[in-house]
């Protein structure tokens, strides 16, 4: 039986990419034709490959296409910026991205905000993140969309209420508190980070716990308010003597927290889900937008 405790990522992602695979065949059929993103994927990180071809399979799941342009790991930054200038300006194109991280000798900033943003599926650049700020249109970096159409589609209120958010970065703690409190979503928000005093005070008083500060199983049963609704952005890959010889775990200790929560995100099968779903809307819409 379903746990209404629980809030399924992997079935609201589900859902999403329904939805998506829906809008592309429109499109396909009334000649626009499907939504194409790119990847840059420079070096041969494991991670990277991995997450660039869970991405290049997400698209085929919908119907889009997507294209990956490899670079070797000695690349210049001007190998990477002259693949990007080729991208900014090829319409077949709608969105892209650079895959991170960078190999230590290329400077991350420099190569981001070379991104068109008309094109910036990833939300990262700076006039992305400005119009974000502003409550203007924009690409929504993944994950900070993904909590926020979580929370939508398990029906918790926000509008009015009081969210503590656990960790600062720039592309979840910081994104998802500006998003959060805009005209229209109206959530407070606290933010805390590693610096917080008192922090358990102030995480008690959340009604929606968001934690994403990348410490396995911090946030203890001690630290929530009886019904508050808790999203874990955390994923850790814990050793033990299992035949895999790891578990994966979250920011959050679910066992404990799950018997105070009304509702909580899981690990995996939580926020993780959302976040390839958050880059095939931003493409769909890059595709409305680009064509128009
Ligand atoms: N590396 C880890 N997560 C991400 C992401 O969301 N976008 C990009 N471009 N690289 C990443």
């Amino acid at each position: 039986m379903a746990d209404n405790k629980i809030i399924d990522g992997k079935l609201i992602a589900e859902t999403i990419k329904k939805e998506i695979a829906a809008e592309v065949a429109n499109m396909i059929d009334t000649g626009v034709g499907a939504p194409h993103l790119a990847a840059i994927l420079v070096g041969d990180d494991g991670a990277s490959l991995t997450y660039v071809s869970s991405k290049e399979k997400a698209c085929h799941s919908v119907g889009m296409l997507s294209s990956v342009y490899r670079l070797s790991a000695k690349s210049s930054e001007e190998d990477i910026l002259k693949t990007i200038d080729f991208l900014n300006n090829d319409p077949e194109i709608d969105g892209f991205i650079v895959q991170l991280p960078l190999p230590a000798h290329i400077n991350e900033t420099k190569i981001i905000q070379a991104i068109n943003h008309n094109k910036d599926v990833d939300g990262f650049t700076l006039c992305n993140i400005g119009l974000m700020q502003l409550g203007e249109p924009c690409y929504l970096p993944a994950t900070p969309f993904g909590i926020h159409e979580l929370l939508k589609r398990s029906n918790v209120e926000i509008a009015g209420k009081h969210i503590v958010v656990m960790g600062r970065s720039n592309i979840v703690g910081t994104p998802v508190s500006v998003m959060l409190s805009r005209k229209g979503i109206d959530a407070t928000v606290t933010i805390c980070h590693s610096k917080t005093e008192n922090i358990k005070e102030i995480t008690r008083q959340a009604d929606i716990l968001i934690v994403a500060i990348g410490q396995p199983e911090f946030v203890k049963a001690d630290m929530v308010k009886e019904g508050a609704v808790v999203i874990d952005v955390g994923i850790h890959r814990i050793k033990d003597d299992s035949e895999k010889g790891y578990h994966i775990v979250g920011d959050v200790d679910f066992k404990e927290v799950y018997k105070v929560a009304s509702k909580i995100t899981p690990v995996p099968g939580g926020v993780g889900p959302m976040t390839i779903v958050s880059l095939l809307h931003n493409t769909l819409l890059a595709a409305k937008n680009n064509r128009k």
